[in-house]
């Protein structure tokens, strides 16, 4: 199995990350993509993909940290995203769930986000929280000119329809075992088998039966089995193809 969006700097690891990991390496997970989300995280994401030969590093500032962003902090990602280790941008895009900051601020920060990633050809993770219909219209900017994945999707699959057509992939964790997930398990049921990755955006989202309890790789399985059964296929299946559609999208 690939974790195609985690967050093993975040401070929720700092007691057992080096154990933790080794145990997601004995667990079947190949592979795992760290994600940064502020200045600060990009610099601890690139820190661990250096350290781990499995790890790689997304680098990106999430729409809620945009508020401080300068001019000379793309300069930063861009130097760093030569690194052989940054396979994306991310996460960016927009969070309107939270007022701070301003939604004219995010969509500023997502749109410069975007044209670095055409720069230095990488494809991009968004993140998008209710924010379907400016995510979509800002995404159309550049369709044809960018690649990636709508991370821990939440929308409906009419909204995935829109990023099917602009060639998207769709991030899927935990909240596809929760009881009350009807809206997004039918989004999974529908969109193509190899427009799905697998992700936990630990330390959040942990499946059931360990929802609220810290999140980490070796809980996938739970996720896996949702898949499986929605898309009619085995395990075995679920896991050869999200695996290869995250190699494919990442050049990993
Ligand atoms: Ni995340």
């Amino acid at each position: 199995m690939i974790d195609s969006h985690a967050h093993y700097d975040d401070e929720a690891f700092d007691e057992d990350r080096e154990e933790l990991l080794s145990s997601v390496f004995e667990n079947g997970i190949r592979k795992v993509i760290n994600v940064g989300a502020s200045m600060e995280s990009c610099k601890t994401t690139l820190a661990l993909s250096e350290s781990y030969e499995q790890i790689y590093a997304a680098i990106g500032v999430h729409p809620s940290d945009t508020g401080q962003l300068t001019e000379s902090d793309m300069e930063w990602l861009k130097e760093k995203s030569s690194f052989s280790k940054v396979v994306a941008i991310g996460e960016i895009g927009l969070d309107y769930y939270w007022d701070e900051p301003d939604r004219d601020i995010q969509k500023k920060w997502f749109r410069r986000q975007l044209e670095l990633a055409k720069e230095v050809k990488l494809p991009v993770i968004i993140h998008s929280r209710e924010a379907a219909a400016d995510t979509i219209d800002i995404l159309k900017e550049y369709a044809g000119d960018l690649t990636g994945v709508i991370h821990c999707y939440s929308y409906t699959k009419e909204s995935a329809r829109e990023f099917l057509d602009m060639g998207y992939s769709f991030g899927i964790g935990g909240v596809l075992t929760f009881k009350n997930a009807k809206k997004l398990k039918e989004a999974v049921a529908y969109i193509p088998m190899d427009k799905l990755l697998l992700e936990t955006d630990c330390p959040y989202l942990a499946p059931d039966p360990y929802r609220g309890k810290r999140n980490s790789s070796v809980y996938i399985p739970h996720v896996v089995a949702v898949m499986a059964q929605l898309k009619g296929i085995s395990e075995e299946e679920v896991i050869r193809i999200t695996s290869e559609n995250t190699e494919r999208l990442f050049h990993i």
